[in-house]
């Protein structure tokens, strides 16, 4: 049952985002000067949550856009009603809905869809990861300067020491190809895909990598945070990659250079 309504919930919203990409809606600012939101994820939204609570009308909800709905449960359901929303508002087809649930403080399930790619990723705690159906599993490259990596950007910089720039700056100066979807949840589960070797981004929510985090570890890979600790989908930071060169893309997280294939 809860199953059932995590797909339906994700099928149903990624079915009205891709509906609505060929209307026009209307798009507004959050903070910042670029970090938008649409009329079509508070929709989104609407339908997620219209979904949920007909089924269980006490879990508890955290929602990016509407925030989040406390209720004494075990169940919370964590929602990105559109992760890829300036990909969206540019009519890139880069972006998805994406759902976990988490039962007494651990993800079980996660759903991430992309409608325009009909790419629906599913993974439940202990049961592997599922691509349309079929199993998905990370890649086996062992090299970190061989690999193929993905990051992503906060809306407002992140000037500290070994931040966004200057990780990705030091793979491309060692020719690694690192690629900027747009979408963290995407990004996350295209490592548990195998089509990306590793994923790193110092500052998400909750919502961007609840159910990918959990569909890459089903997938075989491995997430933690960028001190290699256990990985908590509420503190900002994540390293995702096939497990084989985690070691390597953390040292360079942590302020080493990029290590040669030795
Ligand atoms: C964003 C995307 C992006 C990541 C940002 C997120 P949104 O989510 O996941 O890839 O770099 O940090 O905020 O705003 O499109 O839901
Ligand atoms: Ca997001
Ligand atoms: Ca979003």
């Amino acid at each position: 049952m809860l199953k059932q309504v995590l797909l339906q919930a994700t099928e149903t919203a990624a079915a009205l985002i891709k509906e609505y990409s060929t209307r026009s809606f209307t798009i507004s600012n959050k903070e910042g000067i670029n970090n938008l939101v649409t009329e079509v994820d508070h929709k989104s939204e609407e339908v997620i949550f219209e979904i949920i609570r007909k089924n269980f009308p006490d879990h508890y909800i955290l929602s990016e856009e509407a925030g989040e709905i406390v209720q004494e449960s075990k169940y919370k359901w964590i929602i990105d009603p559109i992760d890829g929303t300036v990909n969206y508002a540019n009519h890139i087809p880069i972006c998805c809905v994406s759902i976990g649930l988490e039962v007494d403080g651990k993800m079980e399930m996660g759903a991430v869809f992309n409608p325009f790619l009909n790419e629906l990723f599913f993974a439940q705690r202990g049961e592997g990861a599922t691509l349309n159906g079929q199993k998905i599993f990370v890649s086996n490259t062992t090299h970190v300067i061989k690999s193929c990596l993905v990051t992503g950007f906060p809306y407002t910089y992140l000037d500290t020491p070994n931040g966004p720039l200057e990780v990705f700056s030091k793979f491309i100066r060692k020719g690694v190809p690192v690629r900027r979807l747009g979408s963290a949840a995407i990004d996350l589960c295209w490592v548990a895909a195998g089509r990306f070797d590793g994923f790193f981004e110092h500052k998400l929510s909750a919502w961007d990598s609840a159910a990918g985090f959990l569909i890459v570890e089903e997938a075989g890979g491995k997430v933690t945070d960028t001190k290699g600790k256990y990985y908590n989908p509420y503190q900002p930071g994540i390293i995702a990659t096939n497990g084989l060169i985690h070691d390597q893309l953390l040292s360079v997280m942590l302020g080493a250079e990029v290590p040669d294939a030795g």
